[in-house]
């Protein structure tokens, strides 16, 4: 992570900026970033993701409106955008190597917000050119925040209760759902646990379910659809906006798991025979060892 800071302390700083100063990144933390996007790893399942820096000139009107976040965000310069090719776990991959980027840009200071939702989808497309078989899930400003958050910035956050997290206890289970999992039981894994609740989420639903394995380091994560995402919502163009928040859960988990030098990986297996709730679904299991 940049300045030696813990990963924790990054996860516990972010939150999603909606208001900028204008500003284009200095050229120090542009490199930085750009490094750092050049060097990153396929997600856990395999997928590659190709991340691109993008800027709006602050003159070009067509390009300010290319680079549109329909009022979302305010005076943001540089974007953060990507591509996957369409593949099995495209989403979720796409979402753990976006927070890898999205977590290093906080981690210089700089302000982000996922956006999988607000913004012109096709003038990004054509800004990274995107390739036929790829998909652009989602993009984030990355810039310096404004000194105050704006209005429409600090209703967003009202209305997605932005600081709010359902509790421990409805989100981590001890061997089937309906059973919490407690601290104890968690053992060292307690830390990444909480650290996959600070995670962002689409309106902040928060999907992410973990059932552990009793007595043994194995973590199921499951996806609990919203009814709202689950009808026509849940596939905007860019695809499905709650498995980016399965990818963003399993990168909290994985960083805060190797900080915390808890050896383990991320995989896809035949899903575990549980009694599931009502629209939940297995989505991978991290298997420590
Ligand atoms: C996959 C994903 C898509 C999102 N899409 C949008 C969006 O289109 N517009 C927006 O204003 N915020 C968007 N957000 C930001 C969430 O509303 C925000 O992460 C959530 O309310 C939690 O607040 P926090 O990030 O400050 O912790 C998105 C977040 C995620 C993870």
């Amino acid at each position: 992570m940049a300045n030696e800071l813990l990963i924790a302390d990054v996860i516990r700083v972010r939150s999603s900026w909606r208001s900028y100063d204008g500003r284009p990144l200095e050229p120090g933390d542009r490199a930085r970033l750009e490094d750092f996007i050049a060097a990153l790893e396929p997600g856990p399942f395999g997928g590659r993701v190709r991340l691109e820096l993008v800027e709006a000139s602050p003159g070009d009107r067509a390009e300010l409106r290319a680079l549109g976040t329909y009022g979302a965000v305010k005076r943001a310069r540089t974007f953060l955008a990507g591509a996957i090719k369409q593949r099995p776990m495209d989403m979720e991959d796409y979402g753990y190597v976006f927070e890898r980027a999205v977590l290093f840009a906080t981690a210089l200071g700089l302000g982000t917000c996922w956006l999988g939702a607000s913004f012109n989808r096709s003038g990004f497309a054509s800004k990274i050119n995107l390739a036929r078989g790829e998909i652009l899930p989602a993009v984030s400003p990355v810039g310096y925040v404004a000194s105050r958050r704006t209005a429409v910035d600090a209703v967003t956050r009202f209305f997605a209760r932005a600081k709010r997290r359902k509790p421990w206890e409805k989100l981590f289970f001890d061997g089937a759902f309906g059973r919490p999992l407690s601290r104890e039981a968690a053992g060292p894994y307690a830390e990444v646990l909480a650290m996959v609740r600070l995670a962002p989420s689409a309106s902040n639903r928060q999907p992410w379910r973990i059932v552990k394995e009793a007595g043994r380091d194995v973590f199921h994560l499951f996806i609990s659809r919203s009814a709202v995402y689950s009808g026509v919502a849940t596939s905007v163009a860019g695809g499905d906006l709650q498995r980016l928040d399965m990818g963003i859960a399993c990168c909290h988990f994985g960083l805060t798991a190797r900080e915390l030098g808890l050896p383990g990986k991320w995989e896809r297996l035949e899903p575990p025979a549980l009694k599931l709730p009502e629209r939940t679904s297995y989505v991978a299991t991290w298997r420590g060892r």
